[in-house]
């Protein structure tokens, strides 16, 4: 009897470390908290993707690792360490365009600055508005 508790013990405690391993590994995005200045910032282009000009940027720049549709599951996505949000998903969208904003061009982490690679505070709005696009 002792031996059989012993060895549910050890089977137990193994499960667990593995389990913990899979946690670790898997584990959702920490808070990512957007200055108030940024949250309340205004879209002055809302709502239109002008020429299609988001769309080329988000091809250009940000399909890699969020994928074409915005999944996540872009080439390089498996190569990160940071668990990715599908972009189409309502926690994503229903954020104000301020903090999408800052979220794409300030960045965080393995999430690239933008504010060189696209200058432009028009072209930025229209990645915001091709974003919500996404489905
Ligand atoms: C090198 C890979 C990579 C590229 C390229 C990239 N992203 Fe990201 N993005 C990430 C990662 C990783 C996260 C999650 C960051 C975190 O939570 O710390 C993220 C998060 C985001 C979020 C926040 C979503 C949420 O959970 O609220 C937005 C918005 C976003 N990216 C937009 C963009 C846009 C727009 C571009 C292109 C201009 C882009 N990303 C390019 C890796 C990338």
């Amino acid at each position: 009897m002792k031996k059989k508790i012993k060895s549910f013990l050890a089977l137990s405690s193994g499960a667990a470390f593995i389990f913990s391993l899979f946690v670790a590994f898997t584990s959702p995005q920490e808070p990512w908290e957007v200055p108030a200045k940024y949250k309340t910032m205004e879209n002055e282009y809302p709502g239109e993707d002008v020429d299609g000009i988001g769309e080329e940027l988000y091809k250009k720049h940000c399909r890699s690792c969020h994928g074409k549709e915005g999944y996540g599951d872009g080439n390089k996505a498996a190569e990160l360490e940071t668990e990715m949000r599908d972009l189409t998903l309502e926690e994503v969208l229903e954020q104000t365009d301020g903090e999408l904003y800052y979220k794409s061009f300030i960045g965080r982490d393995e999430m690239p600055n933008f504010e060189k690679k696209i200058g432009d505070e028009e072209d930025r709005w229209m990645v915001i508005n091709y974003i919500r696009t996404l489905e």
